[in-house]
């Protein structure tokens, strides 16, 4: 560990994720809870390899990784049309990569201080995110979230877990239920990690029994992030939460998705579209044959408002999610 033994709390964007003159530098999340490790990457391709083995994860994370592999790559003189392909091709559901890759094309020379602008500004997104998502809780919820959509996944505050942390700080949500997020288990690895630090009442559960805590009146909300939303509102998330979403329907209970703009996709017209990475099938057994997709689609009906950091976006969702990445402010609160 490079700079020594995190410290309790929320964690720093630069414990999560920076560039530094020859290198970049990720807290490595495929070790985590058990060893606070750094791993140093020094060109664009070491960069794309840590995204695509999970080191760095969850998609304004990979964004923010993606950009500062191009800087690295430009101040080690690599080809930088070569560095974009590379990155770009390192993971496909999470549109916050090509984005950031965009960012940094599309402006001017200082691509490193380009690129750490950038994740002041995902991280400074998520803060706006959680003051909006107040409105949807009521005092004491107890919340479920999937996967890990907290500071690690967006080099920091969080998406989902920045707004269930700013909600908890004023009473509103009172407890987590974290589904373990088989089969990498981001959820019991990362999230619980992130809630412990914070000191937010939680506990693991099962991903198979997320539906009976529903039934059992034990679930007020369900809370996610999102790797690519479409431009109606069709969400990809981790493998698993369209279940969740189905299952909180049925049960009455409303599923919140929340994402900076940066994961709004306006290419994409609706989840059909949406690229869903199938990850090596030993993930889930060594022995046996084996399907592993990593994410899947919720449909944007399924979904009772979606938080960016213009606002919260309700359906239709179409217009409203034009105008966020616009930095136009939503119209519904
Ligand atoms: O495969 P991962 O761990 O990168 O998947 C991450 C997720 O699905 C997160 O929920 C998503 O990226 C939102 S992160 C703010």
């Amino acid at each position: 560990m490079g700079r020594g033994h995190l410290a309790p709390g929320g964690l720093a964007p630069e414990d999560i994720l920076r560039l530094e003159d020859d290198r970049v530098v990720f807290l490595d999340q495929r070790l985590l809870p058990e060893h606070e490790v750094e791993l140093a990457c020094h060109s664009a391709a070491e960069v794309a390899e840590a995204i695509r083995t999970l080191a760095v994860r969850g998609a304004p994370s990979i964004g923010i990784a993606a950009a500062y592999g191009y800087a690295l790559a430009a101040a080690q003189g690599e080809d930088l049309a070569a560095a974009a392909e590379v990155l770009a091709a390192s993971r496909p559901t999470a549109v916050n990569l090509t984005w950031a890759l965009e960012q940094l094309r599309e402006g001017g020379d200082d691509l490193a201080g380009r690129a750490r602008a950038l994740h002041r500004e995902e991280v400074d997104r998520c803060v706006r995110m959680a003051e909006h998502a107040l409105s949807l809780f009521e005092p004491g919820a107890r919340a479920l979230t999937h996967c890990n959509a907290g500071g690690l996944a967006t080099g920091g505050y969080g998406s989902a877990v920045g707004a269930l942390r700013r909600a908890w700080e004023q009473e509103l949500v009172r407890h987590v239920w974290v589904g373990e997020t088989r089969p990498l288990l981001q959820g019991s690895r990362l999230t619980a990690w992130e809630l412990e630090r914070i000191g937010i009442p939680h506990a693991v559960i099962a991903d198979s029994a997320a539906a009976s805590l529903m039934a059992r009146g034990e679930v007020d909300c369900v809370v996610t992030g999102a790797d690519r939303i479409a431009a109606n509102g069709d969400t990809a998330n981790k493998i698993g939460t369209y279940s969740l979403a189905v299952n909180a329907r049925h049960h009455g209970i409303p599923l919140y998705v929340v994402a900076p703009s940066s994961t709004v996709d306006l290419h994409t017209p609706s989840g059909e579209a949406i690229p869903i990475e199938e990850r090596a099938g030993a993930e889930l057994t060594e022995r046996f044959p084996a399907l592993n997709p990593a994410f899947d689609v919720t449909p944007a009906e399924l979904i009772a408002a979606i938080v960016t950091e213009q606002g919260v976006h309700r359906e239709p969702y179409a217009e409203s999610l034009a105008g966020a990445r616009r930095g136009e402010r939503a119209r519904t609160a």
